[in-house]
């Protein structure tokens, strides 16, 4: 059976939580291949509002497995926290959860690392999350990472701990002038997470090669965004991982050819948090009337997004580098009272006009975004269970952006529940 998989196509926050949840319905396991607790994912379940950071989304649907794949990083703490909320919560995690011995694990002076950098760069810092994913990953790929099922074995990890603490003890002595860190600082902890995370580790390339073989439907949840995608996305102003359908499966050992539909999700305007360029931002005043209906504000830091309109430019990069086979659109319902809504069908660029995202970062800053502007149906959309009850601007409005992308709009969501959400042609 081939694998599914959900991939942000904007600058994250974009409904995946909603959309995974959905189609989780459909599915037996669900797996999560990169970022880590910078995500924040929002499922509603009736009255109950559940966020998830680490652990995948399917965990909310009774007996489906979740894995947490080779290319996700796993700050301990935070997965040990959530395991216990979450069984707080009276959902049966353990049972249904794995997480890949390869992945990588953040430890406090990752987290450190992403603080002091931050702090460095002044003005023109990121706006991370400060969950220490850049410092993680480039301890990945620097090979002096250390993964989860190292925790097992107690000799190596102190030796890999103290070689690390080594380096970015002088880091913070030397260079960023902040406290240090002890080995008993991290080695007390980490100590006992194992013990509480051992039963989870696995080689889940076999689990998930088993699953495919045997016909289980297989989804794969992304993290983040296209626009935040370490090679594709707004760099440096970026996330330190692969969210676009290449890095689903560097990301889970699932084979590419077996990943076959590839949905990517949208909101109908466009949000961003943290910095970088956002051509279609509004002014502040708009931009908080927006963000007061849309319920702006980060799931992770709490952060309000800046908000703007839908830009086609941006999402047919998601388009193209994810291959798209069809697209949700989220959050229909926070422009229903819009007299009229503008959408970014190109860039203008000293007196050119582009169609294409631009690489470089300055280039887009220089860029002004070119408005059609879409009349607004000026009705509750909430309610709507079919496409043929959507108002004809409604349609229109989605009509247009299909258009603009190139891709069929598969599903509309007008409202956080489970329930609120419309299959387009239904
Ligand atoms: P994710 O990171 O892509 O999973 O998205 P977040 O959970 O960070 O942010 C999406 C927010 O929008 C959450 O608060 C969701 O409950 C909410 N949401 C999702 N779809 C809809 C929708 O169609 N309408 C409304 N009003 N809210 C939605
Ligand atoms: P979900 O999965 C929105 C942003 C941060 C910052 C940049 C780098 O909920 O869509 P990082 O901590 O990853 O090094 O921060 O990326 N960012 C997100 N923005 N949604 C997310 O996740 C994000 N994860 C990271 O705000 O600008
Ligand atoms: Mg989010």
């Amino acid at each position: 059976m081939p694998a599914t998989l959900v991939v942000g196509a904007q600058w994250g926050d974009e409904g995946k939580g909603k959309v995974i949840d959905l189609l989780t319905a459909d599915a037996d396991v669900v797996v999560r291949y990169q970022g880590g607790a910078n995500a924040g994912h929002t499922v509603m379940v009736g009255e109950e509002t559940y966020v998830l950071h680490l652990i995948p989304s399917g965990i909310l649907y009774p007996g489906k497995t979740n894995v947490i794949g080779n290319g996700v990083v796993v700050d301990p703490a935070r997965l040990v926290e959530e395991i216990d909320h979450f069984k707080g919560r009276g959902i049966d995690v353990e049972r249904q959860l794995f997480v890949s011995d390869l992945a990588h694990v953040t430890f406090p002076y990752h987290k450190r690392l992403d603080e002091a950098r931050e702090a460095k760069r002044g003005h023109d810092r990121i706006g991370t999350t400060h969950q220490g994913i850049g410092p993680t990953y480039s301890d990945k790929y620097g090979r002096v990472g250390i993964r989860v099922g190292d925790l097992g074995d107690e000799a190596g990890f102190v030796e890999k701990v103290r070689r690390n603490l080594e380096e970015k003890n002088a880091f913070f002595r030397e260079y960023y002038h902040c406290p240090e860190m002890s080995e008993d600082e991290i080695l007390g902890p980490y100590r006992a997470y194992w013990p509480r995370l051992k039963g989870l580790v696995c080689d889940t390339i076999p689990l998930l090669r088993d699953a495919l073989k045997a016909g289980k439907r297989v989804l794969l949840e992304g993290a983040q965004g296209t626009l935040l995608d370490v090679d594709f996305g707004t760099y440096p102003y970026v996330s330190a991982s692969h969210p676009t359908a290449g890095g689903a499966s560097a990301g889970s050992g699932i084979p590419p050819r077996s990943i076959e539909r590839v949905v990517g999700v949208v909101k109908a305007y466009t949000t961003r948090v943290g910095a970088g360029p956002l051509p279609t931002e509004l002014p502040a005043e708009d931009a908080e009337r927006l963000r007061i209906v849309g319920r702006e504000y980060g799931a992770t830091t709490g952060r309000p997004r800046r908000v703007g309109w839908f830009d086609a430019v941006a999402v047919r990069r998601a388009v193209d580098v994810n291959g798209l086979t069809e697209v949700a659109v989220t959050k229909l319902d926070i422009l229903d009272h819009l007299d009229e809504v503008p959408v970014c069908v190109a860039y203008r660029h000293q007196g050119r006009e582009l169609v294409d995202f631009p690489n470089r970062v300055e280039l887009v800053e220089a860029c002004e975004p070119v408005y059609r502007r879409l009349p607004g149906w000026k009705s509750e959309t909430k309610g709507v269970r079919r496409w043929q009850d959507f108002p004809e601007n409604a349609k229109g409005y989605i009509e247009a952006l299909q258009t603009l992308i190139g891709v069929r709009v598969s599903i509309v969501s007008i409202g956080p529940r489970r329930n609120e959400i419309v299959r387009v042609g239904s």
